[in-house]
């Protein structure tokens, strides 16, 4: 008999890729390889494995890939300050091509001619695998079950109980959900109307602002080189500085996120999430750039950052453009290094103290007290040059517009202009 062609499946142990076992296996005769990937979502890894065996795996592998998540895909993110649409910190769009490349790696390893995933046809994940995997291997198939199979949730879950695949407790809750070290998203169920309020059940890892404590905490977070080292003073690894940021900042409440964000695929969206590290860890990232780059680093990095945000959640990842953003947003960092301390309380995440020996703060220049450097007399040539174009602008154009200076019939001008006539008519 011939040997059946392999495929590595990325295996969740929740309902579609247990499902995907026996579909991969039943549509297209192969072997499923499943491969677990901890990127720190708090599960028993052990009895995931032993149930993607029971279902039907011929093989399956758990990798640990926190580190190389934190150190390749998180803190690079951080240092760009990489948010999309101004709201979410990409913990599930950092993880994907990660997951890719572990797929593609393991389909190398096993001579397997396939990987799959168990994304459906709506969302921006299955681009991200989709892509990612093509540009690391462009010889494999992809398989995406979920996206093949015209399934409901109700029909998945029959399918699943007609060949005894067991059905996860969290099937019952109604939301989807994904988590990493970096953030957990939620969506579906109540979520879906974008009127209502997420209720209390959708978090897991975030207090309520209401039942946070009345007394703040506050962290100092020290920085080299754009990327956190310790913590109070304490030196962590970065899987261990983002548990106790995430169990710190969620015991205040910190990091809930409500997003109506707009999917790669044309869909809007409701997506709520909770980030508590990553909240904190971006603000005080931020601030200490405030404190350490230029005006004009800042603003250019700031495009930089909306960039890279587009590239990760779009899955461009593997891609020249995100070499070269990478390599700017490194160069950028060189001085961002300090300590900074922020306060968390009922919700809040608040910077209240920075300090860096890079720090291009100079109390001379900025203070009002005794002890100013800043030479006040050399202000006026310097506005009389800032504003030399404006003087002339007005006087050749803005001050003869009919409609006055502002450009519009401001109702000030018009005013203005009443009052004059009223005054030369009594005066005639
Ligand atoms: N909307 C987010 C993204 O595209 C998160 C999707 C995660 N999936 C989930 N089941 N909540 O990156």
């Amino acid at each position: 008999m011939a040997q059946k062609q392999k495929v590595v499946l990325a295996y969740s142990g929740g309902l579609d890729t247990s499902a995907a076992i026996r579909w991969i296996a039943e549509k297209y005769q192969m072997d499923v390889i499943a491969l677990t990937i901890d990127v720190g979502n708090e599960r028993n890894l052990a009895q995931v494995r032993q149930k993607a065996l029971k279902i039907g795996a011929v093989k399956a592998v758990v990798v640990d890939a926190k580190e190389l998540f934190v150190s390749l895909f998180v803190f690079p993110a951080l240092q760009a300050n990489a948010i999309y649409q101004g709201q979410y910190p990409l913990a599930t769009a950092l993880s994907r091509p990660l997951i890719a490349k572990l797929l593609v790696d393991l389909a190398k390893e096993e001579g397997a001619t396939a990987v799959a995933h168990g994304c459906t046809g709506k969302g921006n994940d299955q681009v991200r695998f989709d892509v990612g995997v093509a540009a690391l291997a462009p010889e494999l198939k992809i398989l995406a079950p979920a996206r093949e199979w015209g399934m409901s949730r109700e029909q998945t879950i029959a399918y699943a109980r007609e060949r005894g695949i067991p059905i996860p407790v969290t099937v019952e809750k109604p939301f989807s959900t994904d988590e990493n070290l970096w953030g957990r998203s939620i969506e579906c169920g109540v979520l879906e109307d974008p009127w209502n309020e997420p209720p209390e059940e959708a978090f897991a890892w975030t207090k309520s602002a209401g039942d946070a404590p009345e007394v703040p905490a506050y962290v100092e977070i020290a920085f080299e080189k754009g990327i956190p080292v310790s913590l109070d003073g304490r030196e962590l690894n970065g899987v261990t500085m983002l548990r106790s940021l995430n169990d710190l900042g969620g015991e205040h409440g910190v990091g809930r996120i409500d997003h109506v964000e707009d999917r790669l695929v044309g869909i809007k969206s409701r997506e709520v999430y909770e980030a508590p590290a990553a909240t904190i860890l971006l603000k005080a990232h931020q601030a200490l750039e405030g404190l350490t780059l230029s005006k004009l680093q800042l603003r250019f990095k700031e495009r930089v950052a909306s960039e890279y945000a587009e590239l990760i959640y779009n899955g461009l990842w593997f891609t020249s453009l995100h070499q070269d953003l990478a390599a700017y947003v490194q160069s950028s960092q060189r001085h961002v290094s300090g300590v900074v301390r922020v306060k968390l309380l009922k919700g809040n995440c608040i910077v209240v103290g920075r300090q860096s020996p890079r720090s291009l703060y100079s109390y001379g220049l900025a203070t009002y007290d005794k002890g100013d450097v800043f030479d006040h007399k050399a202000a006026e040539g310097f506005i009389n040059i800032w504003g030399l174009p404006v003087r002339v602008q007005a006087k050749v154009q803005l001050l003869l517009q009919p409609e006055g200076p502002l450009g519009i019939a401001a109702p000030l001008e018009e005013k203005r202009k009443k009052a004059a006539g009223r005054k030369s008519r009594s005066s005639k």
